[in-house]
């Protein structure tokens, strides 16, 4: 009986290794100028496993779940760093191994864990009716203690959402601080059916709908305007023959068409309308923004045009095809007086293919908007291999800023040995007008093998950041991020 060892997970390299450890670090080391105002909390959702996985080809998205928080107090950041404790973790910990399988397939479990929750809660972290929420879009919300970290447990509203799943995107709007989300899957595995929630800011269920997909896929993100919902499927499918082989939960398959439901906000199921796509606009993974102009429904969003993950295999065998990765940002219009049930597409910024790591400023979800911020690959940034390793792939080096009004780009990076993360903003003041504040985003030094919390001018990306929140150690592969001012989200200016 040997103790643990990560030597047959190829991904648990470098700073993809797990951390395995929990930190509370008291003031943070700091390099340049925290500005002043800036006071509040960052979270980051994080993935970082306790075991090594049953299977070497195991997706990193079926890895442990763990929050990270910067909160900053007058120039002063403190670090804090926790583990969701999750069912699933429990369980594995006290068994000291993996006893979750394949991603999102039970049968593949070890039987003592087949009737425990899979959460992992790895995904977005949100504040909402005072709890830190931790989403994962297979299991219901993890709540969490927002300033200790402690886990509360799996959320179900008060035993208001009855479906099985919850989506890791829920919406605030800054209008009213309702909640909207969804599930699919939400009867179960690789059942069609979406349930789509409306809860007040105090959690309480306002609306519910529940429809039908035209396809089970996976149905990462969503969108809100003021007047709408609008909910994309994907060509990243499943069934249960694929359960019953003992495979993955997800196949990619590149005959499936994107559909999109548009849900209006104050109608009922009978009012949803779904508009058919291509194939070619079957992978949108995250959303940036929407707005409903009269009776159009406006989605900028990065779509890819292919297989996004090389951990889901494609559907027609053929191999992974990493030029299809790379999502361009799309500009899609819905007219809901036409009786066409396709819609609109224009392709912005050129083409430019960037990430589906994109945000904007959250007080302005649901409304016109100018700037967007993306996780991008830029190969005009040089890596410098001496210093920094001869890594095989190219990080993603750069935060993009996109002005949807001009199409003007600026960027910004944190050193020529240096990734970075999912790009948060921070508005300056609480009535600061859109996108004057700033830009945190967690950079992995490779020459140090230390991560450090980057802070940069949002409206002056190129002059690279004017603070380093520096760690003495690497941090988790985060997957997205929250920013929660000190007084709160949801009190803070509204615009309109
Ligand atoms: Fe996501």
């Amino acid at each position: 009986m040997g103790g643990v060892s990560f030597k047959d997970d190829p991904t648990a390299k470098g700073f993809f290794a797990p951390l395995r450890f929990e930190a509370t670090l008291i003031d943070c080391e700091v390099e340049g100028d925290i500005p002043a105002g800036l006071n509040g909390s960052f979270y980051r959702s994080c993935i970082d496993r306790r075991y090594p996985p049953r299977f070497p080809d195991d997706t990193p998205y079926n890895s442990d779940g763990a929050v990270d928080l910067f909160r900053f107090t007058n120039g002063h950041v403190d670090f804090r760093s926790r583990y969701i404790q999750t069912p699933r973790l429990k369980a594995e910990t006290a068994a000291r191994r993996a006893l979750f399988g394949r991603y999102r397939n039970r049968g593949t479990y070890d039987p003592s864990a087949r009737d425990i929750s899979p959460n992992t809660g790895n995904t977005t972290p949100i504040i909402h009716h005072g709890r830190l929420f931790s989403f994962k879009e297979d299991s219901p919300p993890m709540a969490m203690d927002p300033d200790t970290l402690e886990t509360i447990g799996e959320w179900d509203f008060h035993g208001q959402m009855r479906a099985k799943t919850f989506t890791a995107h829920p919406k605030i709007d800054p209008n009213t601080g309702d909640m909207i989300a969804f599930s699919y899957e939400a009867k179960g595995d690789v059942s069609p059916d979406l349930a789509v929630f409306v809860f007040d800011k105090h959690g309480k269920l306002k609306r519910e709908w529940w429809i039908k997909a035209p396809v089970v896929s996976m149905m990462h993100d969503m969108a809100i305007t003021d007047r709408h919902i609008i909910l994309p499927t994907t060509g990243m499918v499943t069934n249960q023959e694929r359960l019953d082989a003992g495979l993955i939960h997800w196949t990619y398959d590149s005959s499936v068409p994107c559909h999109v439901a548009i849900i209006p906000r104050d109608g009922d199921d009978k009012d949803v309308r779904w508009f058919h796509g291509t194939p070619e606009q079957a992978m949108l993974v995250h959303t940036t923004n929407a707005r409903t102009e009269g009776n159009k429904v406006i989605l900028d969003a990065p779509v890819a045009s292919n297989n996004f993950h090389p951990f889901f295999p494609n559907a027609d065998g053929s191999a992974f095809d990493v030029s299809g990765v790379s999502p361009n940002i799309r500009r899609w219009t819905f007219d809901l007086d036409s009786k066409d049930t396709g819609w609109k597409e224009e392709v912005l910024f050129g083409g430019l293919r960037g990430t589906s790591m994109v945000r904007m400023d959250d007080r302005y979800l649901t409304r016109p908007f100018r700037w967007s911020y993306m996780l991008v690959v830029d190969p005009t940034l040089p890596f410098d291999r001496e210093r920094g390793g001869k890594l095989s792939v190219r990080v993603a080096n750069s935060i993009f800023r996109f002005d949807h009004h001009t199409g003007a780009i600026d960027r910004l990076s944190a050193g020529n040995t240096h990734s970075l993360s999912e790009p948060q903003f921070v508005p300056a003041r609480p009535d600061a007008p859109e996108g004057e504040g700033y830009i945190l985003t967690v950079a992995n030094d490779y020459s140090e093998m230390r991560s450090e919390l980057v802070i940069a001018d949002a409206m002056r990306l190129g002059d690279g950041p004017i603070a380093r929140v520096k760690l003495p150690f690497r941090l988790h592969t985060q997957v997205h991020g929250w920013w929660e001012p000190q007084e709160g989200f949801l009190t803070g200016f509204r615009p309109r």
